[in-house]
């Protein structure tokens, strides 16, 4: 009996240990320091659609884009693919809309933070792969790869919305970034750092370019999704086979506007003032 009570106490304690973890936030190699994380690993032995159950929801509706081919978001382009998540634009087959992929943050409540993903571009042409924060059309931060580009494996579009200024493309707002040598079709780490002043975007953990302008202040959802609209200038497509992205993982360590400082802050207390778990 007496082990018995012992050991469920050790029990108890090691559960607490570890949910207490990281209770007083994450540190990033910037200095800067995160409240709360939400973590997604597609390589789990549960597979990657059980990584999205608690905080994630997959798109299932319709896009209509004026004179361009209609987007279809439809769960069934999110599925479990190789050891990973695989988000895709199904091969068209000519008319109709253009079945595409997307899944987003239940919580909208993200404001501030570094937001991560592993993950290989689609290759074939003729879709948009965006990682991205959302809430409006004007409180956004894009990174998006376009697999019509022509080295589509070594070029990222970086966006702040509006992107365009007087219909013209606002240099200030958007930057497309050519990193020489990189291959985007193999797996690596894809990074917003979203701060009050700056929107600072990352390749395996090398700046890759810092945008001032249109940085958002309203708390957002994280969203990644595959889409195409067959537009000539953009998406172009839709594709003639399926294209698909592969991702690993998506971790977000982050500030939210339902966590604030002084609950943080007496959480961390009785967790004992741990020290922050370095990310
Ligand atoms: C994801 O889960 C796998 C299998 O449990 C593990 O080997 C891997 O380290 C995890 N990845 C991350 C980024 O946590
Ligand atoms: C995020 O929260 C931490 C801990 O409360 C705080 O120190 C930091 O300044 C916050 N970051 C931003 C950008 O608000």
């Amino acid at each position: 009996m007496l082990g018995l009570i012992a050991t469920l106490a050790l029990f108890t304690l090691h559960v607490q240990t570890g949910r207490a973890a990281c209770e007083c936030g994450y540190i990033d190699s910037q200095g800067h320091v995160w409240r709360e994380a939400l973590i997604a690993n597609f390589t789990q032995p549960a597979g990657a659609l059980a990584a999205l159950q608690n905080d994630w929801y997959i798109s299932n509706w319709d896009i209509p884009q004026g004179s361009n081919k209609v987007i279809r978001y439809t769960p069934n382009n999110v599925f479990q693919h190789n050891d990973a998540l695989g988000i895709k634009v199904s091969g068209y087959s000519g008319s109709g809309p253009v079945s595409s992929g997307e899944v987003y943050t239940l919580r909208s409540d993200i404001q501030y933070g570094t937001f991560r993903m592993r993950a290989a571009v689609p290759s074939v042409p003729g879709v948009v792969f965006g990682f991205f924060t959302y809430i409006s059309g004007t409180q956004e931060q894009d990174i998006e790869f376009l697999s019509s580009d022509t080295d589509y494996y070594q070029t990222v579009h970086y966006t702040n919305q509006p992107g365009l200024l007087n219909g013209d493309i606002d240099p200030d707002a958007t930057k497309d970034v050519v990193v020489p040598g990189a291959d985007f079709t193999a797996f690596g780490e894809h990074r917003i750092d979203w701060l009050p002043t700056a929107s600072k975007y990352f390749y395996n953990q090398a700046q890759t370019a810092t945008i001032t302008k249109n940085v958002p202040t309203t708390s957002s959802r994280i969203i990644l999704n595959v889409w195409s609209n067959g537009d000539s200038l953009f998406s172009k497509g839709p594709p003639t086979a399926d294209s698909i992205a592969t991702v690993q993982w998506v971790q977000l360590y982050f500030n939210s506007t339902s966590l604030a400082e002084p609950a943080f802050q007496t959480a961390c207390a009785n967790a004992g003032n741990i020290p922050k778990c370095i990310i």
